[in-house]
């Protein structure tokens, strides 16, 4: 719902023009009050009457009306805004935006907004990108500005690639959900979360390692799930293929035990909790061969030491306020395992899964858990995608603080 919600819609000379009666439209529907700003060359691609009769508003292109001299305020308009959205954005506005280039009423109100920018880009794939481009789009990231990604697909050159704008239905999802979450503040808006993730390699040789299965499944979603629901998350990952995609997520990539270790220590006393989800190696070679270890006939001992337990050690550290949980999985002996290490690692709580239970633990989608707590509370879900999961251990990390 955008209702009450004030948006300036600013429009601009791209074949893309045309989609902007349907945002309006949308908008409109919404209960959304929408002022349309456009530049002289707009016009030529949609007309003002067509916008004008939609938005049920005037639309403004220049700095005063030449018939009767009526100044066109664009400080009001960027104080009378609760969001203003460029849509199209053509590589010339984003230029002119990026660099203050104030030659029209559309950059000047820009200017002058102190409310929230959408920039929905439309333009063929090489100007897209183009150094300048992606430059002035990282310019204006940097200011705080918001990208609404433009799709892939035919572009009205006949090329084909990414440039062509983002469906007005897309649009106006992105900016309603905007307004939801800014209207009901996010649980955990605030908080700084470490979660560790994936497998370590304890290096053997400069070609070999000694690893596990893990693939870091768990620990990323739980990264995603904390970002989502408004936290800020450092995630320490060993080696893994997957991707973060929530710009609340600070990745450090790791690959040793040792590394993890240092990592997680040195910023534990910033977060208010920790999720250890990694599955950390626990002996690392006492002796790494500087060259490839060649085949040999004779059986070869490789000498182990332990690593050194990093959920152990931020318990030992731990801080009044500060939460912290660990992961157990488990072959056999599942709920007497768990609770012994809950005890000697000074966990808040731990979440069990075992091999026993089929569609549970390493690099398959799906995690079936038991969490215990300190105060002996013990809590059975389902089978659930690992997503889902998260957002189980997430609710029950909220309930502790
Ligand atoms: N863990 C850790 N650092 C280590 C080993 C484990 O932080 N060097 C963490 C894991 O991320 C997990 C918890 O401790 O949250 C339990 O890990 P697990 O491997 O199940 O237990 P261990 O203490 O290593 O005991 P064991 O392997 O003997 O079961």
């Amino acid at each position: 719902m955008l209702k009450g919600k004030k948006i300036v819609l600013c429009v601009t000379g791209s074949i893309a023009a045309y989609k902007a009666a349907s945002l309006v439209r949308l908008f409109v529907k919404e209960g959304a009050e929408v002022q349309v700003l456009m530049t002289s060359l707009a016009k030529e691609f949609i007309t003002p009457l067509t916008l004008a009769t939609l938005s049920r508003r005037s639309i403004l292109v220049e700095f005063f009306n030449p018939e009767n001299g009526a100044w066109n305020s664009h400080v009001d308009l960027g104080l009378w805004a609760d969001l203003l959205l460029v849509a199209p954005a053509t590589a010339n506005t984003m230029g002119k935006m990026a660099n203050g280039v104030a030659d029209n009423l559309l950059i000047t109100t820009y200017l002058s907004a102190r409310c929230p920018v959408f920039i929905a880009p439309a333009m063929d794939l090489d100007m897209y990108q183009h150094p300048s481009t992606l430059r002035n789009m990282e310019l204006l990231k940097s200011y705080g500005n918001h990208f609404i990604e433009p799709e892939s697909g035919e572009l009205a050159s006949g090329l084909v690639g990414k440039g062509r704008m983002a469906e007005p239905e897309v649009i106006t999802k992105t900016i309603t959900d905007f307004f939801a979450n800014i209207d009901t503040p996010l649980p955990l808006k605030g908080k700084h979360f470490l979660v560790s993730a994936g497998p370590t390699h304890e290096k053997i040789d400069p070609v070999r390692f000694i690893g596990n299965y893990s693939s870091g499944k768990m620990g990323f979603a739980l990264a995603e799930q904390l970002a989502t629901q408004g936290a800020e998350v450092t995630l320490v990952a060993g080696p893994s293929v997957l991707m973060v995609s929530h710009p609340s997520i600070h990745r450090i990539n790791v690959v040793s035990a040792e590394q993890m270790f240092e990592q997680c220590i040195s910023l534990f006393s910033q977060v208010d909790g920790a999720i250890m989800a990694a599955a950390v190696a626990d002996y690392t070679p006492t002796h790494v061969f500087d060259a490839k270890h060649k085949r040999d006939k004779e059986d070869l001992n490789l000498v182990l030491k332990p690593t050194r337990d990093i959920a152990a050690e931020l318990g030992r550290l731990k801080k009044e306020g500060q939460i912290l949980v660990g992961f157990a999985l488990e072959t056999n002996d599942g709920l007497q395992n768990a609770k012994k290490k809950l005890v000697s690692k000074n966990l808040d709580f731990i979440v069990l899964n075992t091999l026993e239970d089929s569609g549970a633990g390493f690099n398959v989608d799906t995690n079936k858990i038991t969490i215990l707590d300190k105060e002996n509370k013990i809590l059975e879900y389902t089978l659930k995608n690992k997503a889902d999961v998260a957002v189980d251990i997430v609710n029950y990390l909220k309930t502790q603080f």
